[in-house]
This record gives C-alpha cells, sequence and structure tokens, in this order.
C-alpha cells in the first residue's frame, strides 16, 4: 500500500497565528480544516471566508471537514475555492450522493464521514460515489478526546467492503490519533490519519508528523 497520509488539524492551532500554524505543517499530506456551525456540533470554529484565506497561504492542500447543517447548500462553495477535499457528514446530507457529485464536477474530492453510532452499511452500496470516507474516531466537536477503539469494526468491515468492490476509496480517521492509538487505525484499514493535539501540542512538529507517519505504516 502507498504511504499513510498524514492531516494534521488546525483546529488545535492558533486561530490568531493561523498563517504560521499552516507553515509549520509543510511536511505532511493535507491541512484538516475542520468547520463547525455550533448546530450539527456543539462548537463553532469559521466559514468559507477563513478558509478561503488559508487556501491562499497554506504551504499544502487543504482537507475540509465539514460538521454543519445544510451541507447540501454549503460544501459545493468549499469545493469552489479550491478545497483538495470536501467531507460532509452522512448524518447532515438530504442526498449524500447528488452532493458528492456536485462536489466532483467542480474539482474537490468528494468525502463523507460518519459520527462513531453511525452503522458503515449504508454506504455500501455507494463507496464509488466517495474519494474519501471519514470514520470519526471521536464524537465530532472538539480536539483532546480519547480514540474509541470500538469504531475499529465498523472501519475494517468498510475496508473490506470497499476491496470487494474494487474501490480506491480512501478511508480516514479522526480524533484521539497519537503515537499511541494510530497503529490500532492503520491495523483496521486506515490509510489518512488526522491530527491535531498529537501535532500542534508537540515541541516540534515536523518530528510530530514523521513519527506518526512512521507508526501508521508499522
Ligand atoms: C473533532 C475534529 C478533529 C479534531 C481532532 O471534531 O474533527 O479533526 O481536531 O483532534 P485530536 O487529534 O486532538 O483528537
Ligand atoms: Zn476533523
Amino acid at each position: 500500500p502507498s504511504a499513510p497520509r498524514i492531516n494534521p488539524s488546525v483546529l488545535s492551532a492558533d486561530f490568531v497565528n493561523m498563517q504560521r500554524d499552516l507553515a509549520r505543517i509543510a511536511t505532511a499530506d493535507f491541512a484538516h480544516v475542520d468547520v463547525m456551525d455550533n448546530h450539527f456540533v456543539p462548537n463553532l470554529t469559521f466559514g468559507p471566508q477563513m478558509v478561503e484565506r488559508m487556501q491562499a497561504t497554506s504551504p499544502i492542500p487543504l482537507d475540509v471537514h465539514l460538521m454543519i447543517t445544510d451541507p447540501d447548500h454549503w460544501a459545493p462553495g468549499y469545493a469552489e475555492l479550491g478545497a483538495a477535499s470536501v467531507t460532509f457528514h452522512l448524518e447532515a446530507a438530504a442526498e449524500p450522493v447528488a452532493l458528492a457529485r456536485r462536489l466532483r464536477s467542480i474539482g474537490a474530492r468528494a468525502g463523507v464521514a460518519i459520527k462513531p453510532g453511525t452503522a458503515g452499511e449504508s454506504l455500501y452500496e455507494i463507496l464509488d460515489e466517495f474519494d474519501q470516507v471519514l470514520v470519526m474516531t471521536v464524537e465530532p466537536g472538539f480536539g483532546g478526546q480519547s480514540f474509541m477503539p470500538e469504531t475499529m469494526p465498523k472501519l475494517r468491515a468498510l475496508v473490506d467492503e470497499a476491496r470487494r468492490r474494487g474501490s480506491s476509496t480512501w478511508f480516514q480517521v479522526d480524533g484521539g490519533l497519537s503515537d499511541a492509538t494510530i497503529s490500532q487505525a492503520a491495523e483496521a484499514g486506515a490509510d489518512t490519519f488526522v491530527a491535531g493535539s498529537a501535532v500542534y501540542g508537540a515541541d516540534d512538529i515536523e518530528a510530530a508528523v514523521t513519527r506518526l507517519r512512521e507508526r501508521a505504516r508499522a
């Protein structure tokens, strides 16, 4: 398999030093951008105006994770501003397949996310509509929570189903990933790893990215 992707989450960056903190993750694969609306999740971050500035200043492509209500309406705007990937929550989307097709038509990778309590089976028939599937490994809303190992059988089943179907969809995990937990997700088949506090909380950010990549490979 290809090298694991490490996507640091700027939720753990210093929001008033975002340009500096994006520059600090230049050796990572994608900058993971958590958009929260204080409605789908009980926390608020930023919207399209801020993400447009991040797109202009980031040394690496943006991986936008929308934790918002009505992604059918809002998600295409993030693709239009140039985000490399736009992931919306299955629980929030009225027409997930139509939305994924729209994101792809704009030129973004289309992603779908599921919360820990959401079953994976509803995605089996539509896996090919997505470039990436995000299995949340914490309840979405906050950084710094503990990894939920009980989400791993669902991830494994989705990965196996995708392989059976010959699909090349990426499988992403997000929440509580650290040097101690990342190998569990890698063993369950994840290839793309979001980490907020484990990266931005480290003394040496570049070394933290390299170490996570090594542990995800092992
Ligand atoms: C949680 C966000 C995550 C968060 C992960 O709702 O989607 O991207 O930043 O943070 P850590 O790695 O600290 O759990
Ligand atoms: Zn996220």
